[in-house]
């Protein structure tokens, strides 16, 4: 028997306050036109004042585990994709944890900025492996609107904050690529390209938050070459190929990405899960908003073979392939 981490529930929350496009136009040279054919976006959400990752990391995993059918008590670990957390620390996923009312399990975040999500999957997966958990609430949650420059409009204009979470479920499986759950993952970063993605403060350089300062062009150009590149490695791991693939559910930073990504991998768009144009580029949350989005429209159906992929700051990239 194989122990396999299966997708049980699926959540997400987005904050009340819809921006559109044309909002930036009153304070920023840009516009609808130019923000709609180099991204995608149309609009994106902003957490309200006194709004934090938390709050909408509560939100989002009290969806999943509503759509799981489970009480938190039954869950044993929390681990949250975040690079803005409400404080240095304590991590968001024991105030996850506390907001719940879960009093046992442990709970710790994962930064790996836009790839947090998959790594936290992977990370998830192996803690079910390995028989140390066997239920994990896995949520991406930002606030990325903390973290910009309002002046700059090459940054400013493609994030938007929100929260999504999956309910992960230790099943038996049989060990072949026909069983449900995680198959198999493929994790990557290379630090020698922290400067084309980052926050200009921290806590142990300048002791402020920070802005984001992205070299937008060059991140492109990595994106498509290392996200077609890691489906394929994650695929190849599961003993698949793209031609398997039911639906690539990628991580929402740009149109132009997802579709380069979809169509290196010779993959129609109509297979690909798109939520850029309503949420922004969320960060480590855009997988799973646009999971839990797709699965309640009934997007899924069981068996469903499914590929994540994501690249963020770092540069780190990654890949996840399950069997819905
Ligand atoms: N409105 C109008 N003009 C703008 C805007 C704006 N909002 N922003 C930039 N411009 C201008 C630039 O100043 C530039 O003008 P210039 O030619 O006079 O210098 C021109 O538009 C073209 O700028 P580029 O940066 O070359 O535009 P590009 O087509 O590359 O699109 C974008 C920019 C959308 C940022 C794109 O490069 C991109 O999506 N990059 C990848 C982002 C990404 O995937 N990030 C990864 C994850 S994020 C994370 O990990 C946190």
């Amino acid at each position: 028997m194989t122990r396999r981490a299966v997708v049980v529930g699926t959540g997400h929350y987005l904050p009340e306050r819809v921006v559109p496009n044309a909002e930036f136009s009153t304070m920023l040279d840009t516009s609808d036109e130019w923000i709609v054919s180099r991204s995608g976006i149309e609009r994106r959400h902003f957490a309200a004042e006194g709004e934090f990752t938390s709050h909408l990391a509560i939100h989002a995993a009290r969806a999943a585990l509503a759509n799981a059918g489970l009480d938190p008590s039954q869950i044993d670990a929390v681990v949250v994709a975040t690079s803005t957390p409400d404080m240095t620390f304590p991590a968001v996923a024991t105030q996850v944890q506390a907001g719940l009312g879960m009093t046992r399990g442990f709970a710790f975040d994962v930064q790996a900025v836009c790839a947090g999500f998959v790594f936290a999957l992977a990370n998830a997966n192996g803690m079910i492996m390995s028989g140390q958990a066997d239920r994990v609430l896995v949520i991406g949650a930002e606030t990325f609107s903390r973290i910009m420059d309002w002046t700059d409009r090459s940054t400013c204009v493609l994030f938007g904050d929100g929260a999504g979470a999956v309910v992960l479920e230790a099943q038996a499986g049989t060990g072949s690529a026909d069983d449900r759950g995680i198959l198999s993952t493929d994790l990557n970063s290379d630090g020698r390209y922290g400067d084309l993605l980052y926050v200009d403060g921290g806590v142990s350089t300048s002791g402020t938050a920070g802005c984001l300062r992205m070299q937008g062009r060059e991140v492109f150009r990595h994106a498509v070459e290392k996200l077609a590149a890691t489906a394929t490695a994650a695929l190849a791991r599961a003993g698949l190929a793209a031609s398997d693939v039911d639906w690539v559910v990628p991580h929402q930073a740009n149109l132009r990405i997802i579709r380069g990504t979809a169509q290196k991998l010779g993959l129609p768009l109509e297979r690909v899960v798109i939520t850029v144009q309503d949420h922004g580029n969320t960060s480590a949350a855009s997988i799973p908003l646009a999971l839990s989005v797709a699965a309640s429209e009934g997007r899924f159906r069981q068996g469903d073979l499914l590929v994540c992929e994501a690249i963020g700051g770092g540069l780190s990239w990654g890949a996840v392939v399950l069997r819905w």
